[in-house]
């Protein structure tokens, strides 16, 4: 392995997912299934797909069921051995497999930058990988598969974008910067949750990022943003003033599950393309 091969994943999972009270009062809502998978089974999928095997998780209280989500259940393997249902256990011990996990606790809710920052013991002085699970992308090669193959190439912080309708820029990160090929910028300016009037561009971030690992120190040192959290897109920005950082327009199509109606859309894609 070469020293700046990506192996590592995190996955900020320490939110409480109010949108879906009452169903995450005692479940975390990266355990929601979409048919009959979890989101963050999905996203450690596409961790694999694309090398990332170190998956670190950003967790919280009232989150064990993620833990155990990723480990054998000796019981129920006992139960199951030999009928037809093991078929169904298939995928998550492939991933169990594949996989080391470690886990640390983000013991307050300071934003995604502060949870990213308190992945750092997991990650080290690696570049490495983010993925928002309720994010949920899919159709085709996977994002972080996409990014990694930039990464390998210009080794520098990648953030994944999206077109978004403009009175949507709220409800994200938006990034300004040079098209330097088809899709792919240099970015300039980044603001989090810009009002539509405010926002630069149309290009909104999405739950992957591939970041380098100056990037701890920036957060460190970064105050504290929208809705007074330590926001991530402030410390990517303040890294794209120095170093290039570049946004990418990736291929495939990704639903907003942290909201119901992406959950829903969601849920009705991946049903309507199951062999049933
Ligand atoms: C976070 C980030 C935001 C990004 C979004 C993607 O916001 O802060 O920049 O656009 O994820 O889903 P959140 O959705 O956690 O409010």
């Amino acid at each position: 392995d070469s020293p700046s091969m990506i192996k590592k994943c995190l996955f900020p999972a320490a939110g409480y997912g109010t949108r879906f009270l009452p169903a995450t009062k005692a479940m975390p809502k990266e355990m929601l299934p979409i048919v009959n998978k979890p989101l963050i089974q999905y996203g450690v999928e596409e961790a694999i797909e694309a090398g990332l095997t170190d998956i670190g998780v950003i967790s919280g209280r009232g989150k064990r069921a993620i833990e155990d989500h990723f480990d054998i259940s000796y019981e129920l393997e006992h139960q199951i051995a030999g009928t037809s249902k093991e078929i169904l256990l298939d995928d998550i011990r492939d991933v169990i497999s594949q996989c080391t996990f470690s886990y640390t606790r983000q013991v307050e809710m300071k934003g995604l930058g502060h949870a990213i920052l308190t992945g750092e013991p997991l990650v080290g002085d690696n570049p490495f990988a983010v993925l928002l699970a309720d994010d949920f992308c899919t159709n085709g090669t996977g994002v972080l598969k996409q990014m990694v193959s930039l990464f390998n190439e210009y080794q520098c912080s990648i953030v994944a974008i999206e077109e978004v309708p403009r009175d949507q820029t709220r409800n994200y990160g938006v990034i300004e910067g040079t098209e330097i090929q088809d899709g792919l910028f240099k970015i300039s300016n980044m603001v989090e949750k810009p009002a539509p009037e405010d926002a630069p561009t149309n290009l909104a971030i999405i739950g992957r990022y591939i970041l380098t690992p100056d990037i701890f120190d920036i957060i460190r040192n970064v105050a504290p943003g929208a809705g007074g959290e330590i926001q991530i897109t402030d410390a990517i920005n303040e890294q794209c003033k120095n170093r290039m950082v570049l946004g990418y327009k990736f291929k495939g199509r990704r639903f907003d599950c942290g909201s119901l109606d992406g959950f829903v859309e969601a849920t009705n894609y991946v049903y309507g393309k199951m062999n049933k």
